[in-house]
């Protein structure tokens, strides 16, 4: 089938190779010439595990064109999909003028039958108000929904093996175009109307935000009442109406996802007259916990004039997304209290005023506290001999539970960790 998705990032990018990748054509629209510049080479623009090869393999079976106009990235596409930024507003909500500016330049250009899949994370009610945008244009396109799940540090594999595919339409029609794009992939599908499918999105992401927070509010009464926070969730994991999957305590959530759409949720339920109290307690919570971390911090040592070397800026493993990273935010406080923060990450970009260092112990170097802000495993396995030889006071505070405390204690440092 003839594709086009607009914007090649995370998302646009990964669903642009993964369809490819099952046999379908696909042109790419990216506004950003720096990224273009890079995917015109073959290159992925950011860092994605198995995403090269994807690409290389899409590009070199003639399946991938990318452009800077969108007009022509959506010739002759069945399918549109609309893989654009949906950030926070000051007041919460999503922005969605990516996606109403590049309708506007597409609407006069889009073919009769053409379905235009909102990809990325929408407040419930846009299918029907972008539909309505379309229609002033006189074209047949329908607008449907088709929220993303994948993960960044695993996308592709999500990809190619979603736990779910949900499909926002009442046009029967458009639903049998969509089961027919991804019929290759084994997953259930929900089909349902467009609201409910927005909903999905933003329920499912509030949900894991809640889970992450929960872990964390325990974690912190752990540390009051002496429990071990690691020690209370296993025990409560292993009741399979738990389970173990997001309750790591940790600095808090952060990245592109969780944060804003979190925000945003509360204020469509705002908008609909609903006082979501319990999600707005996750917000506040979530806030604070970064800010426990400054505390540990600034209880460990006096922050003027201090070293602190920084383990990890990406918002989570397995990515270089610094976008509300905890990491990051931690970082920004220690310097603006007057410490020097040398900072070790395998893939993050650069951080204005953090001293950027190519290997943990670098990073350690006279550091007065090393702080452990993201859960890279490759951190697990640095020799901690070598890291209190080179700190000027062996101190670690580990914002991901990762080190032995025992371990760590043995070798003659402090440790603090999250909730033990
Ligand atoms: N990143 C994730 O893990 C994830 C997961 C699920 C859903 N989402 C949602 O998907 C959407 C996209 O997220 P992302 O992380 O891929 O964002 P991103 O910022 O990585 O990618 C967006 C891309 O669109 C490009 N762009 C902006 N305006 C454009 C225009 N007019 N024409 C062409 N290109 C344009 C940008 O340059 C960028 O490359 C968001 O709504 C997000 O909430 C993201």
């Amino acid at each position: 089938m003839h594709v086009a998705v607009i914007g090649a990032g995370y998302v646009g990018l990964v669903t642009g190779a993964g369809l490819a990748y099952l046999g379908h054509s696909v042109r790419l629209g990216e506004r950003d010439p720096a990224k273009l510049k890079k995917l015109l080479a073959g290159e992925v623009p950011f860092f994605e595990a198995g995403l090269d090869a994807l690409l290389a393999e899409g590009i070199s079976n003639d399946l991938m064109s990318f452009h800077a106009d969108n007009k022509e990235a959506v010739v002759g596409a069945r399918v549109v999909f609309i893989a654009l930024p949906t950030p926070s507003d000051e007041d919460g909500s999503a922005d969605t003028s990516y996606i109403e500016g590049a309708l506007e330049d597409l609407g006069p250009v889009l073919e009769q039958d053409t379905v235009v899949v909102l990809k990325s994370t929408v407040p419930v009610g846009s299918v029907a108000r972008f539909q309505a945008h379309l229609d002033t244009f006189g074209t047949g396109a329908t607008v449907i929904s088709n929220p993303e799940f994948l993960r960044e540090g695993s996308a592709v594999g999500d990809f190619l093996h979603p736990d779910r595919i949900v499909i926002g339409t009442r046009s029967q029609e458009a639903a049998e175009v969509m089961l027919e794009l991804y019929q290759a992939l084994q997953a259930p599908v929900v089909v349902t109307d467009p609201p409910s499918a927005e909903m999905i999105k933003y329920a499912s992401n509030a949900y894991l935000a809640t889970r992450i927070t929960f872990a964390n509010a325990i974690a912190n009464l752990c540390e009051s009442v002496g429990a071990d926070v690691k020690d209370v969730l296993l025990g409560m994991g292993y009741d399979r109406r738990v389970g173990f999957h997001f309750l790591n305590p940790g600095p808090g959530y952060g990245g592109s996802c969780f944060p804003k759409d979190t925000r945003a949720l509360v204020a469509i339920a705002d908008d609909a007259g609903y006082d979501f109290s319990l999600l707005r307690g996750v917000i506040e919570v979530n806030e604070l916990q970064r800010h426990r971390v400054v505390d540990k911090v600034r209880a460990a040592i006096p922050l003027d004039g201090a070293t602190i070397g920084l383990w990890g800026l990406a918002f989570k493993a397995g990515t270089d997304d610094i976008r509300e990273s905890p990491a990051v935010f931690v970082a920004e406080e220690l310097i603006v209290a007057g410490a020097t923060v040398q900072a070790f990450d395998p893939e993050a970009a650069h951080v204005d005023g953090v001293i950027r260092v190519d290997d943990p112990i670098q990073a350690v170097k006279d550091a007065h506290v090393l702080v452990i802000a993201t859960e890279w495993p490759e951190f697990q396995s640095v020799d901690l001999r070598a890291v209190r030889e080179a700190m000027a006071s062996p101190h670690i505070i580990d914002a991901r539970n990762m080190l032995d405390p025992e371990a760590v204690r043995r070798l003659g440092m402090q440790y603090e960790g999250i909730g033990r």
